[in-house]
């Protein structure tokens, strides 16, 4: 197994199975410093940067809250536009992170353009987690949700998935590299016009990903262990910033997850995650029914960050 140390998180097309196991691995053995909320002193020498060129609460504070709880410090922008390279400038990705690789050890970056993370890497001779590339891949939300699902069920080799939501989104991607490396069917429901594209299951046919694809929640819900929901009612993934304008379409019934389906038709012990911010696809109804995992996944968002600072800073081995 390769080392995680100085090494990049950009996509989870990258990662062979035995890398998520010791992921897995370290994110148990960090966890009771996160679950007694006290903070440790591992990375105590250590400086997290965070860029971030699109909005987010989860990825980013995640990130700053496992530096912070393994003793390390945290500086960088949340906002490009009060950076260079949201004014006049311009400033390319190289440039920036030819900067901030003096200001920290590690480099988070959330942007609007797919690939962003990736160039910055090229350049920076310090590691680049991925926080979201336009709608690129997620994976660190998703070794998070892969990370629950071995918490809350015990396993994940043999667990029936259904994936609902926008299959263009960047947690969906990632979520289909990940399975390729588990025994885990997966059934994708979607509106048409955000279906999986054809370039996209050609790879994940190459990886022998074993899924099908359903029209509505109804067709799949019986069978499946794992249903991981995104809103189909989503901003513009490409912008810096996607204000709402005018009145918001509803979530068709065909893709959204209420206690009544999850009572008459899903399975006993399945669970139910969305690594959130939602729209009307689970009404918060189901939020206090035994499926619900969403508030698990938020802590647990911030152990993975934990596991995976505390490997790519070569604190763990
Ligand atoms: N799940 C997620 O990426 O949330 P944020 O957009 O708040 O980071």
């Amino acid at each position: 197994m390769r080392s995680f140390m100085g090494r990049d998180i950009l996509s989870l097309k990258d990662f062979e199975r035995q890398e998520f196991f010791r992921v897995f691995e370290i994110a148990e053995q960090l966890e009771p410093i996160a679950r007694s909320r006290r903070n440790a002193d591992l990375l105590k020498e250590k400086i997290l940067v965070t860029a971030f060129y699109q909005p987010s609460t989860r990825t980013r504070l995640a990130h700053e809250a496992a530096m912070i709880r393994l003793g390390g410090q945290v500086t960088g922008f949340a906002d490009a536009k009060m950076t260079r390279a949201g004014d006049f400038y311009q400033e390319s990705i190289k440039d920036t992170v030819k900067m901030l690789e003096f200001y920290g050890d590690v480099i988070v970056m959330r942007h609007f353009q797919q690939g962003a993370p990736h160039e910055a890497a090229k350049w920076a001779s310090i590691p680049v987690i991925n926080g979201g590339d336009g709608w690129g891949e997620h994976p660190t939300q998703i070794l998070t949700d892969l990370y629950t699902v071995l918490r809350e069920k015990g396993r994940i080799d043999g667990l029936r998935w259904l994936a609902v939501g926008d299959m263009r989104m960047r947690t969906m991607h990632s979520l289909a590299y990940g399975l390729t490396q588990f025994d885990c069917p997966i059934t994708f429901v979607s509106p048409p016009e955000m279906s999986l594209t054809e370039e996209f299951k050609a790879e994940i046919e190459d990886y022998s990903l074993d899924y099908k694809e359903a029209e509505h929640v109804e067709q799949a819900i019986a069978e499946a262990d794992v249903i991981l929901v995104e809103p189909v009612v989503q901003p513009d993934y490409t912008k810096s910033r996607d204000e709402r304008t005018g009145e918001l379409d509803l979530t068709p019934a065909n893709y959204k997850i209420t206690r009544e389906l999850l009572t008459t038709k899903a399975k006993s012990d399945a669970i139910l995650l969305h690594s959130l911010p939602r729209m009307d696809e689970i009404p918060t109804d189901v939020d206090i029914t035994r499926w619900s995992r969403y508030w698990q996944e938020a802590f647990n968002g911030v152990v993975m960050r934990m596991a995976l600072l505390a490997l790519i800073l070569g604190a763990m081995e």
